[in-house]
């Protein structure tokens, strides 16, 4: 097994009756902050997503509680308002409480939701971020965010909408700025339609990264006019990030140089 790293003397505690929203990062521990590791080693309780690496929570403190707040088999997930509700019992219980979530926490994370809920019970809390997952699939596979010759702004957009909302696709695609998609493999053909219906080109460059970081990643190219029938023929499958923009081409001089494994293959 390999030995923690020693204390941080310089990283803050994880007081009793106080909460930590907590972003994990994409999957590979490595790419979780030092403050992250920090508060896993002190959590009495921690609530964690399903998208969290299960080897993230092998770092938790032995004898810590880890409570699996995501969805679990074909059963339905726990409501937010009853995550919310636990996270605070758990504060007013006087634990140490530890929220885990994929990627940032207030990434389409729902953790202004959460924390929302603990302010208006008067619990301390702080927030955590991490490395996002759309930013860790692109830099990990060699795609500029942002590139100056490219683009001056990136957009971060989720394929799936909150109740009755609706995004005006056409007029994202008007920005003419990469989009970086969460949560959009279901509904791939109506998005991408609207892309080009927009003005975007057809053969727009794509990146997809399936599982980003993890031992079951999975990475395709294509072009913009190829993801709906990707998306129905099950090429694409979530999660994923998609990366659309003339960004996603930017990889391929670099590629020949590029260590893209994030996990190494175990022998
Ligand atoms: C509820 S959102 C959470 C996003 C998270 N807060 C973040 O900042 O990455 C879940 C979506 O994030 C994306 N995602 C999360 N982890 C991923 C990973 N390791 N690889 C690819 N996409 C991922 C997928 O689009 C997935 O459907």
């Amino acid at each position: 097994m390999t030995a923690l790293p020693p204390p941080l003397p310089f990283l803050p505690d994880l007081a009793p009756g106080t909460v930590w929203l907590v972003g994990a990062g994409p999957g590979d521990p490595g790419l979780m902050t030092l403050t992250a590791l920090h508060g896993l080693r002190q959590a009495d309780v921690v609530v964690h997503d399903a998208l969290v690496d299960a080897r993230i929570l092998t770092l938790a403190r032995p004898g810590a509680r880890l409570v699996n707040a995501g969805k679990r088999g074909h059963q339905p997930s726990p409501r937010q308002a009853d995550i919310n509700a636990s996270l605070v019992a758990e504060a007013q219980a006087g634990r140490r409480v530890l929220r885990l979530k994929g990627g940032d926490p207030f990434i389409f994370g729902r953790g202004h939701e959460e924390a929302t809920a603990l302010a208006a019970a008067g619990i301390g809390f702080r927030v955590v971020p991490g490395v996002s997952s759309g930013l860790a699939s692109l830099a990990l596979h060699g795609v500029p965010a942002t590139a100056r010759d490219s683009n001056h702004a990136v957009i971060l957009a989720t394929g799936h909408l909150a109740g009755d909302a609706a995004m005006d696709w056409r007029a994202l695609a008007r920005c003419g700025q990469p989009l970086v998609l969460y949560m959009a493999v279901s509904t791939m053909g109506p998005i991408s339609a609207e892309l080009i219906a927009g003005g975007l080109a057809a053969e727009t460059p794509v990146l997809v990264v399936h599982r980003a970081t993890t031992e079951r990643e999975e990475v395709a190219e294509a072009r913009l006019c190829d993801l709906a029938v990707m998306a129905r023929s099950g090429q694409i499958r979530s999660p994923a990030i998609v990366a659309i923009g003339a960004i996603a081409a930017l990889r391929r001089d670099i590629l020949p140089h590029l260590t893209t494994a994030a996990v190494e293959p175990t022998a």
